[in-house]
């Protein structure tokens, strides 16, 4: 029988001649193909075959107030006719930062950048800058983006090369610590080169692997007591785990924060945040000839207007916390609708997750004491059983097993995806790929 035709399935071969891999991002990848998605609206997308999906990736994460959330839209529609950008100082660009003094408790003094990624490169150079010291101390399994200089550690248990390309001069100056303060103690009493501690501050990818309880503010006393940067990424959780991210909810207040996601409306660029006396180290009239700052920090589309202008339309949104209350509601729902699946049809698993994620667990109905290696160790042919199901039935996860909610999520179609991940999970049990 011949295959059907579906224009995801020619794009995909159009794009093998163009995209390493026939896409853009390394995540994208799906086999046989991936969807491309043509519009996307509220909690729900649609592919160029005009199939429909509930959206719970919603632009890795950075999509709260739902896609295209008109307020937004119509920002930056605006903007785009006054300017998107000319390289120039502008008023957007002080509103949006003072919109983050407001919210961010950490944030004395505000830079933005292009992305996350190049947000935790800069703290780094603040931090290593600051304090004098090469060595940056991480958390096993967190991510801070796809650079060099963080990406040592960011493989859950593999504190090995963690890419061609990347020097192992580098990865040398690079401290993988697992998320005990004891651990994490003992190796700064160690090694009086590590200057900066980082931290993603829901715990490694979302929250999959949640710190133990007290972790920020006990990691916060040892830095203060031993005198190291202490950076929250808060790329994540910023805007979404309260509208001062995490550091807000827990209050704990961290020596820098990074952002980008939400914090940027959705829209590309990132933010550093924090202390004055070390973002002042960015500041060229501090430096004897008043020209160069101490720490160089270029980047042609920091705080561009046209972001900067969707970015402030979303913090009018964020501010008040209910975009944060609902995203979170419908995310305690999606949990336990999917927990009661599991119970119902004797699978041992969990669904869990803190603010408005959802992360799933195959194995067992409690993660507690598990490291990140073996939280996320679900067999492969499970998470990519999982995965296509769910698509094949209209339901888009985030990663394999891993999502995120949103504002414009409804009761009605939380219940719904429930009602697909049922399904999904059922025709899984029966070709016995889910773990007895
Ligand atoms: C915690 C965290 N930090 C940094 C980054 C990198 O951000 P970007 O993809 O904007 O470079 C990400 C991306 O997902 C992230 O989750």
């Amino acid at each position: 029988m011949p295959a059907p035709m579906s224009a995801n399935a020619d794009l995909a071969a159009r794009a093998q001649a163009a995209l390493p891999g026939g896409v853009s991002h390394e995540l994208r990848y799906r086999r046989p193909y991936p969807i491309y998605i043509e519009r996307a609206f509220g909690a729900e997308k649609w592919d160029v075959d005009g199939k429909r999906y509930i959206d719970f990736k919603l632009g890795a994460a950075s999509q709260i107030l739902g896609n295209c959330h008109p307020a937004v839209t119509e920002a930056v529609a605006q903007q785009l006719a006054r300017t998107p950008y000319t390289g120039d100082c502008h008023l957007l660009e002080l509103e949006w930062a003072e919109w983050i003094q407001r919210l961010v408790p950490s944030a004395e003094l505000v830079r933005f950048t292009g992305s996350g990624t190049e947000s935790t490169m800069l703290a780094l150079r603040l931090g290593r800058a600051f304090t004098g010291k090469d060595k940056v101390l991480r958390i096993d399994g967190h991510f801070h983006g796809w650079h060099d200089l963080l990406l040592t550690g960011a493989k859950p248990g593999h504190d090995g090369a963690p890419s061609l390309g990347v020097p192992k001069a580098i990865s040398d100056l690079t401290v993988v610590a697992p998320p005990e303060i004891e651990a994490i103690s003992a190796l700064l009493e160690a090694d009086p080169d590590i200057g900066t501690v980082f931290v993603e501050a829901s715990g490694a990818n979302y929250g999959s692997v949640p710190l133990p309880d007290g972790f920020l503010h006990r990691l916060r006393d040892l830095t203060t007591r031993m005198g190291r940067v202490l950076i929250f990424d808060e790329v994540i959780t910023g805007f979404r785990w309260s509208p001062g991210g995490r550091q807000a909810r827990d209050n704990v207040v961290p020596d820098l924060t990074t952002l980008a996601k939400i914090a940027t409306g959705g829209l590309p660029g990132g933010i550093v945040c924090g202390r004055r006396d070390i973002m002042d180290l960015l500041n060229p009239g501090t430096s004897r000839d008043g020209l160069a700052p101490p720490v160089s920090h270029k980047g042609t589309f920091n705080a561009a207007p046209l972001v900067a202008a969707g970015a402030i339309a979303a913090m009018k949104l964020l501010a008040t916390g209910e975009v944060q209350s609902h995203a979170d509601a419908m995310a305690k729902r999606l949990r336990d609708g999917l927990n009661e699946c599991f119970r119902t049809r004797q699978i041992r698993a969990l669904a869990y997750g803190d603010s408005s994620t959802c992360h799933l667990y195959f194995g067992d109905t409690s993660i507690d004491g598990l490291s990140a290696a073996q939280i996320r160790s679900a067999p492969s042919e499970l998470v990519h059983g999982l995965r296509n199901g769910l698509l094949d039935r209209g339901v888009d996860f985030m990663s394999f097993t891993s999502c995120v909610t949103s504002s414009a999520h409804s009761p009605e179609l939380i219940d719904e995806a429930i009602g697909i991940f049922d399904d999904t999970l059922a025709n899984l049990d029966q070709t016995g790929v889910i773990p007895a």
